[in-house]
């Protein structure tokens, strides 16, 4: 049995086969077919933090897979009241067939899956979102980026810039990540994404300046300066990220059809301005809508590898 905790436990071959099987499913789905490869299956979706796109990515997706979603808030579980994630793990696992869990840790989220019978998905902790990074490569692949493609990250060295250093440094592509000063990539997270470069042939390269970093880019992407769970910090961070904004400017630098990705949600005026959100919309919420299909991937993925 496998769980989908981080990219940093799949290879690359793997990783395309869950793209590949998310393009089939979306193919289908697109034709109004929703073959019903997980029919009465229950996923739990444990939040311990809030969300738009991956509650409702995952709820739609499975119950579009033939399965249900039992949403759980970490306020109406016992979780919230200090049950250990490790008893939560083995109630939930004995009753329902996959398990997604957003929260804070991802050392709670290991310890969730170490005890769980059943797959375990990462919709997010503070360190890695991997889910997203499906979605954004869907995307990228759909708009024929993912030939040797560069990519620029520009802001917070956070969870979503240390999936992108897993993503790049697996497939073996050209990752760009600037970061203001003291807010690089964690060092453990870089240390293994140079380590996989070495067999990919990926190319990592850390700066401190956005403009470099974009400069002839095929994708520019960014995230949120505060993550959930950092709102006391965001006086400070909005200092220390001044000059890291997306805007006209900084994607002038890129290659003429760059893609523009956000994972959402943006906050315009801070690490995106207005006009280059509204100018690369649609492949924005392609992005967002591609969270269904490859969250499809993942759970399909997940089930025909149970043991
Ligand atoms: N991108 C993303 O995970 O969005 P939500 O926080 O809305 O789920
Ligand atoms: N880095 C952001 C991503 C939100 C989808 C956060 O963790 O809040």
């Amino acid at each position: 049995m496998r769980h989908f905790l981080t990219l940093k436990d799949y290879t690359k071959e793997e990783i395309l086969e869950i793209i590949k099987l998310a393009q089939n499913i979306k193919a289908e789905t697109k034709r109004g077919e929703y073959v019903p490869y997980l029919e009465g299956q229950t996923l739990a979706m444990i939040f311990e933090k809030s969300s738009t796109r991956t509650r409702v990515s995952f709820e739609v997706g499975i119950y579009q897979l033939g399965g249900i979603g039992l949403f759980l808030s970490k306020n109406d579980i016992q979780l919230g009241r200090g049950e250990p994630m490790r008893d939560t793990a083995r109630v939930i696992s004995r009753m329902c067939d996959m398990v997604m869990i957003r929260t804070y840790a991802q050392s709670d989220l290991e310890e969730f899956a170490a005890y769980s019978k059943v797959p375990v998905i990462n919709g997010l902790t503070d360190e890695y979102h991997p889910v997203q990074l499906m979605a954004d490569y869907l995307t990228m692949v759909e708009y024929g980026k993912e030939k040797d493609p560069i990519v620029a990250y520009v802001g917070d060295g956070n969870n979503m810039a240390h999936s992108w250093l897993m993503l790049a440094s697996k497939l073996g592509f050209e990752l760009r990540v600037a970061t203001p000063k003291g807010y690089e990539p964690k060092e453990e997270i870089l240390e293994d994404a140079f380590e996989f470069a070495k067999q990919s042939g990926a190319k990592i390269t850390l700066l401190n300046d956005p403009k470099e970093a974009v400069e002839d880019a095929d994708v520019v992407t960014t995230d949120t300066w505060i993550s959930m769970g950092q709102e006391d910090e965001k006086e400070k961070r909005v200092r220390d990220f001044k000059g890291f904004m997306v805007d006209n400017n900084l994607m002038s630098l890129a290659k003429d059809d760059a893609l523009f990705l956000h994972c959402l949600p943006a906050y315009r005026g801070y690490e995106v301005s207005e006009e280059v959100f509204e100018a690369h919309e649609k492949e924005i919420f392609d992005e967002a809508e591609n969270r269904l299909h490859a969250q499809k991937g993942v759970m399909v993925w997940l089930d025909k590898h149970r043991k």
